[in-house]
């Protein structure tokens, strides 16, 4: 029997159970990574995405967020913007709050990351909840971006992450559940 993509793309990805705490079964990507074949097929099913939905900008989620959107940017030979947690950029920024299971935290962004009518496409590996990427959304539509969806390795589709960016007008291409 033949291995679909989506399957493929789990069996490289790593499960680590009761990290950071017990009960949670953690996705680890450094798996993914370490394999230059699945890594490679990862950014070229991102890359004909886009090429199917122009882009103009893509964004990526500190911190793993970063090594997939570097490589998708390079490949498809576009602008790239780290959207990184509070307090890391050093340039004039804009900033979104968002929360966790305990308590809030917030992601910024450059002011000058994008220009209005921008297509941005938002990269991470994995959407949870989804509050990271709405909040990373709502950064560039403030900036009058035009957010045209998120891409991620990971949809934890029980957490509700998925649909909450759907209703927020975002599309969402995760590369597994
Ligand atoms: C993880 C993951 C996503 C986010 C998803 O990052 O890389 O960015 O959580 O969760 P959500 O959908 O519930 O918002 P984390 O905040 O652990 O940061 P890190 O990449 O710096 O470890
Ligand atoms: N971020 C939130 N939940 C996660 C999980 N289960 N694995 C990896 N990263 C996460």
């Amino acid at each position: 029997r033949s291995v679909s993509p989506s399957e493929f793309f789990k069996s490289q990805i790593r499960t680590v159970r009761g990290w950071p705490k017990a009960g949670v079964n953690f996705r680890d990507v450094t798996t993914l990574f370490h394999n230059p074949q699945a890594f490679r097929m990862a950014i070229d099913v991102f890359a004909s995405d886009c090429e199917r939905r122009p882009v103009d900008i893509i964004a990526a989620v500190d911190a793993r967020g970063f090594a997939l959107g570097g490589a998708l940017a390079y490949h498809l030979g576009k602008p790239f913007v780290l959207v990184r947690k509070k307090g890391k950029l050093p340039y004039k920024t804009i900033s979104e709050s968002y929360q966790l299971e305990y308590g809030t935290a917030a992601v910024e962004i450059h002011m000058d990351a994008c220009k209005p009518d921008d297509r941005v496409l938002i990269v991470d590996d994995l959407i949870a909840t989804g509050g990271t990427l709405l909040a990373a959304a709502k950064l560039f539509r403030e900036l009058q971006g035009n957010v045209i969806g998120v891409a991620a390795l990971i949809d934890l589709v029980e957490l509700g992450g998925s649909q909450k960016l759907r209703a927020a007008g975002l599309n969402v291409h995760a590369l597994c559940e």
